[in-house]
Order: C-alpha cells, then sequence, then structure tokens
C-alpha cells in the first residue's frame, strides 16, 4: 500500500504546489491554498469496475491508420437538433461533455429533457442535487410521456454511482453535478478541486473504456469559469457553456471547445413553462417588430458559428448630470465600446466625453462577432443626434482604430439573410465587395471605407 502524500491547491485554478503559498503564481488570487491528499492505493482493477462485471472494457491495440474504419453510427443523433449542432453532429459515444452555467440558467432541464427524449435509450440520469421527486416533478412538466427509459440515481458517491452502472448498462449517464461528487479514494469535501479532478478521471476512464457517453454538469464561479477550470477542460472532450439572461427566456449554448466539431458552434433555446424549445429562426424573433425608425436603434447582421443572426443594438446617449460619465453595455465587451467612442471623438469630432453612453444587445444575448462595431456606431450617434435610422437599413462591418471600415467573415451569407428578412439596405466594408455578384441580390448594397462616409449617407 502507498503512503498517503498531499500537496496544496489552489482552490480557485488548480494549481498544485509542493507548499503552501499565500498567493497563486497562477491566477494571482490571495489565501487560496488548501491542503489535498493527492496519492491513494491503487489496486489495478478500474473504478468503475468491479471483477464481475458483465461491462467489457475496450482493450487498445496500435491500429494502422488507413485500417481504422469509422463510421456514421458512432454518432447518436438526438431529437434536439441545437444540441445535435453544436456537439458537431450528435452525441460521439465515449466522449466527456462538461456542460457549464450560472445556476438557475436550465442546465439540468436541458439535461432531463434530453434524457427524457431519447427514443428507446436508457439513460443514467445521477442527480447530486435534487431528491427523485423533485426530478419527478421536472420531469413531469416537461414531458409526460418520456421516450427514453430514464433511470433517476440520487447519489453522490462514484463507487456507489458505478456499482448501479454496472447493474443498469445504461446508453448514456448524466451527472448533475460534477461538484456535488466524491470519490471515496480522496478526503478533501466534495466540489474542492482535487475531488472534482478524481470524480471526472474516474468518469474519463468509464466513458472511454465502456464507449459510454457521459454528461457532466458543472457550475460557474463568479468570475465565469467552471470551478476547477484549467483541469477539466484539459479532461473532458466537449466543454459547453449555458448562458443568457436568467430574467430573458433565451438561452444559448455554445461550445468552448470540442474534439469532435467546431468550437464555433452555437444553439439558441427559449425557456418556456414545459422546458425549453429549440429556436430555429433566431433573427426573427430577436428583431422586435417596428413599424417606424426610432432613434438609437440599429440591425446588424452577426454570425454566430455558421449562422447568421440579425440582431437589434440600441444606444442611449445622454448628458452626464454627475462629473464622471456613465459607460455601460449588456451584451457586448464595455472595452471595445470605450474604444468605438473614442474613435467618435478622435476621427469623427464628436464630443462624448461628458456623456453618459448605455449600450444594449436585444434579447438578453451577448455577442462577440465584431462585425456588429459599425451597427453600434450608427446606433450611438443616432441617438447622440437624435436622428433616427430607417428600420429597413442594417449593417456588418468592423471599425478599426482609424475609422476604417473592415471586411468581415461570410459576407454572402449575411447579405442573403438580411435579404431574407426584407431588409432594403445593407452597409459593409469597401473590401468586402470582392467577388460579390451584386446582381444576385434585390437588397441594396452599399459598400464604404470610413466612418464619416457612413454617417454622410445616414444623416447627410
Ligand atoms: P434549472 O434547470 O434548475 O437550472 P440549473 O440546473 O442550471 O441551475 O432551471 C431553473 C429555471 O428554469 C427555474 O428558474 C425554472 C425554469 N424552468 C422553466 O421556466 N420551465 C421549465 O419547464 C423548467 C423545468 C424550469
Ligand atoms: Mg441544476
Amino acid at each position: 500500500m502507498a503512503k498517503v502524500k498531499s500537496a496544496y491547491f489552489c482552490q480557485s485554478c488548480g494549481y498544485e504546489s509542493p507548499k503552501w503559498l499565500g498567493k497563486c503564481p497562477a491566477c494571482q488570487q490571495w489565501n487560496t491554498f488548501v491542503e489535498e491528499i493527492t496519492e491513494k492505493k491503487s489496486s489495478g482493477v478500474p473504478d468503475w469496475k468491479s471483477d464481475t462485471s458483465s461491462i467489457k472494457p475496450r482493450v487498445n491495440k496500435p491500429q494502422k491508420v488507413q485500417e481504422i474504419t469509422y463510421t456514421e453510427e458512432q454518432r447518436l443523433i438526438t431529437p434536439d437538433k441545437e444540441l445535435n449542432r453544436v456537439l458537431g453532429g450528435g452525441i460521439v459515444s465515449g466522449s466527456l461533455i462538461l456542460i457549464g452555467g450560472e445556476p438557475g440558467i436550465g442546465k439540468s432541464t436541458l439535461m432531463l429533457q434530453l434524457a427524457l427524449t431519447l427514443p428507446k435509450i436508457k439513460v443514467l440520469y445521477v442527480s447530486g442535487e435534487e431528491s427523485e421527486q423533485q426530478i419527478k416533478l421536472r420531469a413531469e412538466r416537461i414531458t409526460p410521456h418520456p421516450l427514453s427509459e430514464c433511470f433517476i440515481l440520487t447519489e453522490t458517491s462514484t463507487q456507489n454511482i458505478f456499482k448501479q452502472i454496472e447493474v443498469l448498462e445504461p446508453n448514456i449517464v448524466v451527472v448533475d453535478s460534477i461538484q456535488t461528487l466524491h470519490s471515496a479514494h480522496i478526503e478533501s469535501t466534495p466540489g474542492s478541486v482535487s475531488q472534482v479532478r478524481e470524480c471526472t478521471a474516474e468518469l474519463m476512464r468509464f466513458a472511454k473504456e465502456s464507449n459510454t457517453p457521459v454528461f457532466l454538469i458543472g457550475h460557474i464561479t463568479k468570475d465565469g469559469m467552471i470551478a476547477g477550470p484549467k483541469i477539466l477542460e484539459h479532461m473532458v472532450d466537449t466543454v459547453l457553456q449555458f448562458e443568457g439572461d436568467r430574467h430573458h427566456v433565451y438561452r444559448i449554448l455554445r461550445a468552448i471547445k470540442n474534439r469532435f466539431g467546431s468550437s464555433a458552434e452555437l444553439g439558441i433555446y427559449e425557456m418556456q413553462g414545459n422546458g425549453l424549445r429549440e429556436v430555429s429562426n433566431p433573427s426573427e424573433i430577436l428583431l422586435s417588430l417596428r413599424e417606424e425608425a426610432l432613434s438609437g436603434v440599429t440591425v446588424s447582421a452577426t454570425m454566430e458559428g455558421m449562422r447568421p443572426i440579425l440582431i437589434e443594438t440600441q444606444a442611449l446617449v445622454s448628458n452626464s448630470p454627475y462629473g464622471t460619465p456613465q459607460r455601460s453595455s449588456t451584451g457586448f465587451d464595455t472595452k471595445r465600446m470605450n474604444m468605438l467612442l473614442a474613435v467618435l471623438e478622435k476621427r469623427c469630432g464628436f464630443k462624448l466625453g461628458a456623456k453618459d453612453v448605455f449600450l444594449n444587445i436585444a434579447g438578453g444575448i451577448r455577442i462577440e462577432d465584431p462585425s456588429i462595431d459599425l451597427g453600434l456606431i450608427a446606433a450611438i450617434i443616432s441617438s447622440h443626434e437624435d436622428m433616427p435610422i430607417s428600420h429597413k437599413i442594417c449593417f456588418a462591418a468592423e471599425v478599426g482604430l482609424s475609422g476604417e471600415i473592415r471586411a468581415v467573415t461570410r459576407i454572402e451569407q449575411r447579405i442573403a439573410e438580411a435579404e431574407k428578412l426584407g431588409f432594403e439596405q445593407i452597409f459593409i466594408s469597401k473590401y468586402n465587395k470582392k467577388g460579390i455578384d451584386f446582381g444576385k441580390y434585390s437588397i441594396n448594397i452599399q459598400p464604404v471605407s470610413k466612418v464619416e462616409e457612413v454617417f454622410e449617407l445616414l444623416f447627410g
């Protein structure tokens, strides 16, 4: 038997040190080191399997690349189209998928809904957070007649979970949440970095050796990181983030890392009284149906993953009643907003220094695509000058530090989406013009190269 060894771990980022430290050299946090046991006795038998188990572990041998067979059946296509898209075309067998998100955003709902609607599949839903009765109530709300064989287990010890898995032999395992699990091999409390790491490692081994997909739900800490972020992200195959504003109905499922598909993909859901509903035509929902133009409101053609989404941006510019003007944005990076304001001050001569500026992206959605820049700038000036911009105009271009209008990716898709939704004019960068067949579109495409030029065209 090996003797027990311990080390100190930063509870914030998982940094390991042989001695106690006041400040973490990795994440610069103070007072985060806790001693944890690192070595356990090893018996040679995988944690998830007893000797009498009927699940046969996969034995790996070297194989010639040419001889490795790859079939479509390796992916399980779920009834949830958004989830399939985000996963890169369905659930890959033997993959370990982490779903992160803030409390109350709908992670448990999403997973339970998946567990209930997979036809003829045996799912084990392990919950360390809620009782069977609570889960039953939620399941009734989502679907009164489950299509799958869904088993609920309220248990937090990984060893006990593996015992039940051996008996049940499920096709899919869902764990809600990784922070509630504990392994008997480690003495620290559930949720601590070493427990999370150990439990994930055990589940990883189970997933790979039995070829069963495992979903892990993980809570996100205040600063937006999945607890023990670095270790978990490296261990799992796929990291999905479930986000949105709890007070809005829309939720976004984003792939942050995906070994089996693009990490730029995104799924949109609407939270309803009976669970989450897929949103397949996001633009139509995210645009408010305005009959008339309002000042400070513009529409941008952004891309999220492979999908174009038209989204409304709102700006409010007002005189600052106090000495220091307020700058705040919802759904958009405040630093980038400040940069755009500086461009307007310096390059275009607008005096915004003594103004409060508020930005808002409709629907409680966060946009990272820089193609929203031009639309935002137009919204700010529209509010500042109190001159409305026609609601038949939309924008798709990035703005550079010298006020130049820069090209964006997949411009044709954006133009097509704008045309589909009935817009009459789209402003794009002149550097995006090449290769576009203008005759193909009935929408008026307006190439521009400088911010001033845009204002000239819009406000005369
Ligand atoms: P939940 O899945 O418990 O969130 P998480 O697991 O991420 O903490 O979702 C909680 C919220 O979702 C809660 O405020 C109630 C709401 N909800 C609905 O609006 N409709 C539903 O059908 C369900 C099941 C939940
Ligand atoms: Mg939950």
